[in-house]
């Protein structure tokens, strides 16, 4: 009906398809940062939670406090600019059609032409349509692309994370014999000049060329001040911080128990005997060596019944 003249408003339209676009490559880059602050935020907090009882004691309150709003701090600052491009997209959807109209009929009058209501009304109309998909749509669709995006990129990173080489603990046939006099018996577990740290790039060491033998039968203890790496010292020799000199020496297989008790889904009998076949001999030995057949009585199934979630005040007693 306008004629060429509807060209002056969808080119306003476009022009501001192109202005979306950009804005929100800036969206997803704010967005990426944001997520990288509420993901530490989330971990530090959780640190406290767990950790509560030693901040309350020493009264770490203050520094932790100061912490948390730091990272919230910065976290927002991204969130903001996040909730700018957002309103920016909003404010288009209420502006851009009617201007897009103006522009339209402004050239179609001022080129000489006679404008009357059925023009007016039926390119309202038209011009609503072209609202609909091109200021309504499209910058939903840029955010949720946004979005998507980011979230692939993580997936994706956290997929093809670098594997923890299953072999770098070694068997105790492998140890070097020139460290070994003749005769003498192989021990169970030997550290050769160890180094090992947490992360690639992490920047100290928690372990630095250290050496250790453990005979068989030898009972160690290892003791040291808080946080010199006596947990990590173990968890070298379970494969769980990456050497990065050295070797480590392993003889037979291991088990381990961790300081923190746990429970998993599953009957109480399951928890005992851990995924191992059942030998009743040796099951009840266990129960009554444990002092557990008084708990077992207090329980609705006996060792039968299922531990899992909230509710159970024994929890504590049998972990
Ligand atoms: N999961 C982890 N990721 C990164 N660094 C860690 C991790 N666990 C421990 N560390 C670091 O390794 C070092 C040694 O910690 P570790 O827990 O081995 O000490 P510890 O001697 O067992 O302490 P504690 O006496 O408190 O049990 C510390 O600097 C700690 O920050
Ligand atoms: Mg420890």
């Amino acid at each position: 009906m306008l004629g060429e003249y509807t060209l002056l408003g969808t080119t306003l339209f476009a022009c501001f398809m192109a202005l979306q676009i950009c804005l929100g490559r800036y969206f997803s880059t704010f967005k990426a940062k944001a997520d990288v602050k509420t993901e530490e935020r989330m971990e530090v907090m959780n640190e406290i939670i767990s950790g509560i009882e030693v901040i309350k004691m020493y009264a770490w309150e203050k520094s932790f406090y100061e912490k948390i709003e730091e990272i919230r701090r910065a976290e927002l600052k991204q969130i903001r600019r996040t909730s700018w491009i957002r309103a920016m997209f909003a404010s288009f959807k209420l502006f851009l059609s009617q201007s897009a109209l103006f522009l339209s009929v402004l050239g179609f009058i001022l080129s000489g032409n006679v404008l009357t209501a059925i023009y007016v009304f039926t390119i309202t109309s038209f011009f609503n349509v072209l609202r609909q998909t091109m200021v309504a749509s499209v910058p939903t669709a840029v955010t949720t692309m946004t979005d998507a995006w980011i979230s692939i990129k993580r997936i994706t990173a956290f997929l093809t994370g670098k594997e923890i080489s299953p072999n770098r603990i070694r068997p105790m046939s492998m140890l070097p014999g020139s460290t070994r006099q003749s005769g003498e018996q192989l021990p169970a577990i030997a550290f050769l000049g160890v180094s090992a740290k947490w992360s690639q790039d992490g920047e100290r060491n928690v372990l630095n060329k250290f050496d250790l033998e453990v005979q068989r039968k030898e009972t160690v203890a290892i003791t040291g001040a808080v946080g010199c790496g006596k947990t990590s010292l173990l968890q070298v020799i379970l494969n769980e911080v990456p050497v990065i000199n050295g070797a480590v020496y392993v003889d037979g297989t291991i088990s381990s128990t961790a300081q923190e008790p746990w429970i998993f889904p599953g009957t109480v009998r399951e928890n005992i005997i851990f995924r191992e076949a059942f030998d009743p001999t040796r099951y009840t030995d266990v129960c009554r060596v444990c002092s557990l057949d008084a708990d077992f009585r207090q329980l609705p199934q006996g060792d039968a019944t299922i531990l899992e979630g909230k509710g159970f005040d024994q929890l504590r007693n049998f972990k």
